[in-house]
């Protein structure tokens, strides 16, 4: 066990822990998108996770820093709140924000989010740049929608959870990723209709299940 300080709060925590882990397990939140419990390397790609460190010289993402004895952390700082807002502010401007249409509209992580940050969804002056690509339906069960896709990658970290490896993968880059089911058999799609773990692991609306009339 290790004891650090966590806005002037001492936690003794397991000494494996990630300051984000040790954060949340004691109630002190931290906005967070793409952090799963079980998932041995984060892959910290939502950038919203800051805290500051002292003995740091900038913010860093808590999900990928280790606890040490006496650490000392800061999680609701004027800089990490700018960065974790200007990383929402990033994902809003590649997200299709159409709540009403969405299954996820009031159990949604992004919506949370904003509350948190108190900014809104639309935010003033942002630019959006949706991907010109289109609604992926070519699986039995499941649709994926890629503007809706905050690419944690929870949803392949659930489906290898689940069956040893991963029926769902990203492709493109950058700006281009998003999910592709490409290559699950008919056999595999069927095992997914019992399974359901990616779409139930999803922060968004962006994998959702089909209904009945849908498939
Ligand atoms: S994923 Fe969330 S923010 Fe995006 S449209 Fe759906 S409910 Fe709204
Ligand atoms: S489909 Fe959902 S769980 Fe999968 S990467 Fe996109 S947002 Fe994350
Ligand atoms: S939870 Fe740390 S970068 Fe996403």
């Amino acid at each position: 066990m290790v004891t650090i300080e966590v806005n002037g709060r001492q936690l003794t925590v397991k000494q494996n822990l990630s300051v984000l882990q040790a954060c949340l397990e004691n109630d002190i939140y931290i906005p967070n998108l793409c952090f799963m419990e079980d998932m041995p390397h984060p892959p910290a790609s939502c950038r919203l996770c800051f805290v500051e460190v002292a003995g740091m010289q900038r913010p860093v993402t808590s999900c990928t820093v280790k606890v040490a004895p006496a650490m000392v952390v800061k999680t609701d700082t004027p800089a990490v709140r700018r960065l974790q807002r200007s990383g929402l502010r990033f994902l809003l401007s590649v997200h299709h924000v159409d709540c009403q249409n969405c299954p996820a509209n009031k159990n949604c992580e992004l919506q949370r989010l904003a509350r948190f940050l108190k900014i809104g969804l639309k935010p003033k002056h942002l630019e959006n740049h949706l991907q010109d690509i289109a609604i992926v339906e070519n699986h039995a069960y499941l649709t994926y929608y890629p503007n809706r896709c905050v690419l944690c990658a929870k949803c392949i970290h659930a489906c290898r959870m689940s069956h040893g490896h991963s029926l769902i993968s990203f492709v493109g880059r950058g700006f281009n990723t998003s999910l592709s089911f490409a290559g699950i058999c008919d056999f595999e799609q069927t095992a997914c209709n019992t399974c359901r773990s990616c779409a139930d692991i999803c922060p968004v609306g962006a994998l959702v299940l089909k209904t009945a009339c849908e498939r």
